[in-house]
């Protein structure tokens, strides 16, 4: 076992501080990282690997991007928190509303669960009701209400619901199937008591599944007909999709979104914005508390500002066309030695399933063959690639992934 591991098991608890980093899907040691470099990653030994998980989609432009850092600079010379209202923050929502226009009003967080428990707290306080709806295999962090049924992270540790969870809260949770829009139908024709419904428009965190467009439009115009309000879940997808998000992709306005990684260059960050009706029943102007001290700080709105300020339609179209291409090849590669191998994707997110069919929600997801994954992951990371260490994830292309990148990871993949 490795020093530091050994180490960091005496001091962290599980070694580290959020559970997938400690490898227990994949078995074996965690790499611990020293170094990122555009594409790359390095370990403490000076390895390289191709990143593929890029701090799980925060990173966009690649590591260590110059701009970034410049602006991350520029801004801790003249302090990293003030605790007090600074331009910084107006100047990155601006931003973000050019992309999100129905964001008229937003709050930023320190991460996405923040943000994701600020929204849900704000639907029920402006609905005055209490139920919440999810979907199997959505993610949205770790608040209370929101670990049943959560994808990736708990479904890796075959722990479908946490521990330390309260009953009655949970009694609060409805759990609907991903892509069903029978059962969606079904479900909000007959409730009174639904506060919201919350849903990653394309899921990310049991594999890349995207959303059936059917789906998210009946799930729109039922929730609008019952005064539901609709969030978003876009932490992953936001800037990762296209332009706009996932809500633009698919042409449908939530109540509410909630945006996180990207947004904060790689800092810690979230956000949750939408209809100005609804903001506005937050404190200090309405009864919804929320709050943090660390809330948009100015490290993570400079990193933001700057990642966000140079990203342009233009931009998405090439990155999701080197992404188009090289899933297409990859498949290809993969398919030599896995039959069963396909790959789904969306703009530059992507997600290797051994399965013969496609997959089109969390159940799918399960029946798959997860037995190869652990074998695949340590092929690839012997080999130097990267990729997130648990079989229900996505997988992220940066801009500075270039053709060579690209290309050995085809080699390697076909090898794999
Ligand atoms: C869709 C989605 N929502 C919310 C979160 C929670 O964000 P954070 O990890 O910043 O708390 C995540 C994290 O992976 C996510 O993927």
């Amino acid at each position: 076992m490795s020093n530091a591991w050994q180490e960091a098991q005496k001091n962290l608890a599980g070694g580290v501080n959020s559970p997938v980093r400690a490898f227990k899907a994949v078995g074996g040691e965690p790499i611990f990282f020293s170094k990122g470099f555009g594409p790359f990653l390095f370990d403490r030994e000076g390895k390289r690997y191709i990143d593929y998980c890029l701090s799980w989609g925060a990173i966009l432009w690649g590591h260590a991007d110059a701009p970034t850092i410049e602006a991350i600079q520029r801004q801790a010379v003249n302090g990293t928190s003030f605790g007090a209202a600074t331009e910084y923050e107006t100047a990155l929502a601006v931003e973000i509303k050019k992309a999100f226009p129905a964001l008229e009003k937003l709050r930023f967080t320190s991460s996405g669960t923040e943000a994701v428990m600020s929204a849900i707290r704000l639907a029920r306080g402006f609905t005055k009701k209490e139920r919440i709806v999810k979907f199997e295999g959505c993610y949205h962090g770790h608040a209370d209400s929101l670990l049943v049924k959560a994808g990736s992270g708990l479904a890796t540790f075959g722990t479908p619901d946490s521990a330390g969870i309260p009953a009655s809260l949970a009694e609060l949770t409805t759990v609907l199937p991903y892509n069903d829009v029978a059962a969606l139908k079904q479900f909000l024709q007959n409730t009174r008591d639904t506060a919201c419904v919350i849903v990653e428009p394309v899921a990310g965190n049991m594999g890349v599944v995207p959303a059936r467009k059917e789906f998210l439009e009946v799930m729109r115009t039922e929730t609008a007909k019952r005064g539901i309000v609709l969030i978003f879940d876009e932490v992953i997808s936001g800037y990762r999709v296209t332009y706009g998000g996932a809500q633009h992709l698919y042409g449908i306005q939530p109540d509410l979104t909630v945006l996180g990684k990207i947004i904060g260059g790689g800092l810690p960050v979230g956000a949750f914005g939408g209809r100005a009706e609804i903001m506005d029943k937050l404190s200090p102007e309405g009864p919804v508390y929320q709050a943090g001290t660390l809330s948009g700080n100015p490290l993570s709105m400079a990193a933001g500002l700057s990642v966000l300020s140079r990203l342009t339609p233009d931009f998405y179209k090439n990155l999701n066309q080197k992404t188009a291409r090289f899933v297409a090849q990859a498949e290809k590669a993969l398919k030599r030695r896995h039959s069963n191998a396909r790959i789904q994707s969306l703009g530059s997110m992507f997600t290797v399933f051994f399965s013969e069919k496609s997959l089109y929600n969390f159940k799918d997801v399960l029946d798959s063959d997860k037995k190869n994954f652990a074998a695949f992951f340590h092929r690839m990371i012997a080999r130097g690639v990267y990729i997130p260490p648990s079989a229900f994830e996505a997988y992220f292309l940066s801009a500075a992934h270039t053709e060579t990148e690209l290309e050995k990871t085809l080699e390697i993949l076909g090898e794999c």
